[in-house]
């Protein structure tokens, strides 16, 4: 193992794999907390003070559970970050409430839901490499500003805006809606525009109709009940329902089509209002990576994460250029695909496009604005290959595209694209686009790695033989790729953790020659936390990574942590260890130290 060590394109020492309290980073290398939630995000904001918070200062502070980080460069050593704030855990944000369920949301009173509504969403700030090499906010930028769903407005663009299905008792133009919810991953596009990820909308929408087990159901009058079944809608996760109508479907029976989307967001005018992009497909969307085709067209890969769910791509009409503004047009006019992963190891992109093959009035799809709201009905009666949860997916300029599969333990057949049964910990799809273009509506496919512990008979396990006992993993969420071409895969194992024994880490994931499928351990979380981010800036001598929900996932099934965390008895408290301080979702900066290039 030294010696292709010694080869590997990946130039560091791998981590040893593990598990505590805390994080830690190869050697060599710095990893330093640069924005954890509560921080001040303006001049005028409040400290943090856990003890005693509001919405209010909850809204010029740095949100919970950062999940996408992206930068929009402004010049070298400055620009904006973009974060986006996927949930909330409730049961370590607020003193006394431990977990919370449907039966427990008595605890949940209107000022704790304001406060996680403003939790919720995206930060943009702008933030400075100072002389030492190390990054800090810059609390004076009037550029800052926090994206939340409870104070928000957005519009919409493309073939649902304004469509009757999206018309609400609030907006009857159809055209307007409050915020954006579950932003998990997400990109930026080639123009320096932030683009958020709408990914488990259905969670937020709450119903008083119960049925005998006093789940929610829908009202069966309401015509969207065969949409919202498949869509998994209402999922009555959070009380907001019980405070705001526009959560609440038996007041507005339409507003969960106002959800599920990508939205676009401009980090340099913090006047700009975000816009929906309904073309590129409602559903749950992980993320949204952009790259540009042979012929300049934008092209956005994006994983609806669900089990049995689809990879989509979206190809813009026009090509990109220097006009800003031209350019967010892209994301209105084009074409949405859903990928069909043939056993011959080709794929087919085939469009959602109404009119076409089985897209009719016929099937319920009355006009585009149908395909797109209905994007999984659509995809269902083309014929798109279920995937076993695709979760990120990164492409490439030189037409290949990374897909991660995180896992799927409910798949009891397998097919040739998902071929493990019962997949605890998921695989990596490499796609090759035909001709090395983007926009191509065939390629060739093969799996590059089929996660879990390689010692372990039966699993299936695949990786490069040479890779140690540190450097596998299972359950692949995010993924990036660096200015070298090489690709990093971040890891979300969920409560699944003790499957593994490992915390959740990022990984150098080889895709070339002899090393092909060798991974190498480069960051590990802290207990309970899940890796994302990853994301290169700054000439490659930046990577920004978030750790969500420190200290909360599946800690009982650890040794040392068998408990539930709480407010009051949190598994770790990352990254203070303050008495009294919660644990807090942070962003974390890598620099090499004494500067220079990552891993080269
Ligand atoms: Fe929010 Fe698919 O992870
Ligand atoms: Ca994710
Ligand atoms: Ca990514
Ligand atoms: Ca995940």
């Amino acid at each position: 193992a030294a010696q292709s060590a010694a080869e590997s394109r990946y130039v560091f020492d791998e981590l040893a794999w593990g598990n505590d309290e805390t994080h830690h980073i190869a050697e060599g290398y710095r990893a330093d907390v640069l924005l954890r939630w509560g921080d001040p995000i303006t001049a005028d904001a409040p400290a943090f003070d856990p003890l005693n918070q509001s919405a209010e200062a909850q809204l010029q502070q740095f949100g919970y559970n950062n999940d996408y980080v992206g930068y929009a460069e402004i010049e070298p050593g400055r620009g904006m970050l973009c974060v986006n704030h996927e949930y909330t855990n409730e049961e370590v944000m607020f003193p006394g409430l431990g977990r919370q369920d449907r039966d427990g949301f008595q605890g949940m009173t209107k000022e704790l839901v304001d406060i996680e509504m403003a939790a919720h969403g995206g930060t943009v700030v702008e933030i400075a490499k100072g002389e030492d090499g190390l990054w800090a906010v810059d609390l004076e930028s009037p550029r800052n500003r926090r994206i939340t769903p409870l104070d928000t407005e957005m519009t919409f663009s493309g073939p649902a805006a304004g469509h009757v299905r999206l018309q609400t008792n609030d907006d009857p133009e159809g055209m307007r809606v409050i915020g954006t919810i579950n932003n998990c991953a997400g990109g930026m596009t080639p123009w320096g525009t932030y683009l958020m990820a709408e990914e488990n909308f259905h969670g937020y929408f709450w119903t008083d109709n119960l049925d005998a087990a006093g789940d929610p159901v829908m009202d069966s009058g309401n015509p969207e009940t065969t949409s919202y079944g498949r869509y998994g809608v209402p999922g009555a996760w959070y009380a907001w329902g019980r405070y705001y109508d526009r959560f609440n479907i038996d007041a507005e029976p339409r507003m969960p089509n106002k959800y599920g989307w990508i939205v676009e967001v401009d980090p340099m005018d913090p006047d700009s209002v975000p816009v929906k992009h309904t073309a590129l497909g409602r559903f749950r969307h992980e993320g949204a990576e952009t790259t540009v085709s042979s012929g300049g067209q934008l092209v956005i890969y994006s994983g609806d994460d669900n089990r049995f769910d689809y990879q989509y791509k979206y190809v813009s009409a026009g090509t990109v250029s220097d006009d800003r503004a031209a350019n967010s047009q892209l994301l209105s006019d084009g074409t949405l695909y859903v990928a069909r992963f043939n056993d011959d190891g080709t794929v087919d992109w085939l469009p959602l496009v109404h009119g076409e093959g089985p897209l009719t009035a016929e099937n319920g799809f009355n006009d585009q604005g149908d395909v797109v709201i209905d994007a999984r009905l659509a995809a269902d009666l083309l014929g798109a290959t279920p995937m076993d949860r695709p979760e990120d997916a990164q492409p490439r300029g030189d037409g290949t595209a990374y897909i991660m599969l995180t896992n799927n333990t409910r798949r009891e057949t397998g097919n040739a694209a998902n071929p493990r049964p019962d997949n605890a910990f998921g695989h990596i799809i490499e796609i090759k686009e035909d001709g090395g273009d983007h926009a191509a509506t065939r390629g060739t496919w093969d799996i590059l790695v089929r996660c879990g512990d390689p010692e372990l008979a039966g699993i299936g396990a695949q990786w490069n033989p040479e890779t140690s006992e540190n450097g596998w993993f299972g359950s692949p969420d995010n993924c990036a790729i660096d200015a070298e071409g090489r690709l990093w895969i971040s890891t979300d194992q969920g409560s699944g953790w003790a499957n593994t024994g490992k915390s959740d880490g990022l990984y150098a994931l080889e895709t070339e020659g002899d090393l092909r499928g060798h991974s190498k351990l480069f960051f590990r979380c802290p207990v309970g936390g899940e890796l994302c981010g990853p994301y290169f800036a700054d000439n490659d001598e930046t990577l920004f990574l978030a750790v969500q929900h420190p200290g909360t996932d599946g800690t009982r099934n650890f040794e040392g942590f068998e408990r539930d965390s709480t407010f009051e008895d949190p598994a770790t408290r990352w990254p203070d260890f303050q008495d009294g301080m919660p644990p807090r979702p942070s962003v974390v900066v890598v620099t090499k130290e004494g500067g220079g290039k990552i891993a080269v």
